[in-house]
């Protein structure tokens, strides 16, 4: 049977291997050119002044929150559905995740519900742009404005997604992104953060690597004024990003044809609908997600054809680490065990779409009508 996943990454060996023997030659695979050049490309693609490397997206979050000061038992509101990294990276900042609802329609952070969650203790919110969709930004920037909170985006799966032609992950102080294998670039691991501010740049330079102000000179001892950590990421990383760079046009229009195809080609219902993107304004459909109320039989009949498609996180409510009754939580309850991602990959081709369009059309059919 010809098999189909949720996500595969797209990488050309040939030109990885060439920017990857540059590194080597140097017998230099720690962080260093490359992963000044891939920071550069970043930058100037995302128009925003400082990029920072980073080991993966959940250290990005967690080198963001400390850079901008979080003190030990900040709130932190964070959407109730999103991937835990966004909750651990608070916890490992030494903050506290206060649970927030989501959207029903978009699955972005609720504003009512965001509105209810500040108190005297909340100091920082963070959206996450789930699948690429970012289109309440605007809202969250002008409550945390009023309120004075900090906001860092999870841009985790928002990598050159726009909203109102900005990239999502430059309209706060900091945005995170991810550059796990599911994502429109994969450097194996590793993640970035973005800043527009100096300050901060300056926080998380010292931050990833042991609090060093490197000095520079030959000869001349490093000092270490700050508390810090290696999360550092390899020329060998870099030279993964830098090499899936070169067409990275190509797969943002690879993307929006999937989605698009998609919406062309399933005959949703009330029951079965794909959660909707405004691509006019920029955004970047990463990955098509479904609500299907019969979300646990579409997967099994999709497996049995050999078509693998990504059931959702658990609302963090549901997970025993963060446990709270669904009161103050109605729509991720409507929502769970409903939602899922089809095959999304940027290696899928026409053909293996029409198939799963046709196969899930047949399930609409016999399950709905
Ligand atoms: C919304 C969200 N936040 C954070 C992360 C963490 O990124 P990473 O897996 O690179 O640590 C992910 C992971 O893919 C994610 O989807």
């Amino acid at each position: 049977m010809n098999k189909i996943s949720f996500s595969n990454p797209r990488i050309n060996t040939k030109n990885t291997l060439s920017i990857i023997k540059k590194a080597l030659k140097k017998s230099f695979p720690n962080e260093g050119d490359q992963t000044i050049e891939f920071e550069k490309k970043l930058k100037k693609l995302l128009k925003v002044k400082y990029v920072v490397a980073t080991n993966s997206g959940t250290v990005a979050l967690f080198l963001a929150l400390k850079a901008n000061d979080i003190k030990k038992g900040d709130e932190v509101l964070v959407p109730n559905i999103t991937f835990p990294a966004t909750a651990n990276a608070v916890l490992m900042a030494g903050g506290k995740p206060v649970l927030v609802d989501v959207d029903p329609m978009n699955l972005l952070i609720n504003e009512k519900s965001l509105l209810k969650n500040i108190n005297r203790k909340t100091k920082f919110v963070i959206p996450v742009h789930i699948s690429g969709r970012g289109s309440n930004i605007k809202k969250i920037l002008k409550i945390c404005k009023n309120k004075n909170l900090k906001i860092i985006e999870d841009a985790a799966e928002a990598l050159f997604s726009k909203f109102e032609n900005k990239y999502l992950g430059s309209f706060s102080n900091t945005g995170c992104f991810s550059f796990a294998p599911n994502k429109i670039i994969t450097t194996g691991q590793g993640g970035a953060v973005v800043t527009n501010k100096k300050k901060i740049y300056l926080n998380l330079l010292k931050l990833k690597d042991q609090g060093r102000t490197a000095s520079r000179v030959i000869g001349q001892e490093d000092d270490y004024n700050k508390e810090g950590y290696n999360f550092k990421f390899t020329n060998l990383q870099s030279s993964l990003g830098i090499s899936q760079l070169t067409d990275i046009n190509w797969r943002k229009k690879k993307l929006i044809k999937i989605h698009k195809f998609y919406i062309k080609n399933i005959n949703q219902n009330s029951n079965f609908r794909l959660i909707k993107f405004r691509l006019a304004e920029g955004e970047l459909p990463l990955w098509t997600d479904v609500f299907c109320s019969k979300r646990k039989k579409l997967f099994i009949f999709l497996k049995k054809r050999g078509i693998t498609c990504r059931v959702f996180w658990k609302p963090l409510n549901k997970c025993s680490l963060f446990k709270k009754s669904f009161a103050n939580f109605p729509n991720s309850k409507k929502l769970q065990q409903k939602l899922m991602w089809l095959p999304s990959s940027l290696t899928l081709s026409l053909k293996k779409q029409k198939r799963i369009c046709n196969l899930i059309n047949s399930f609409l059919e016999k399950n709905y009508n």
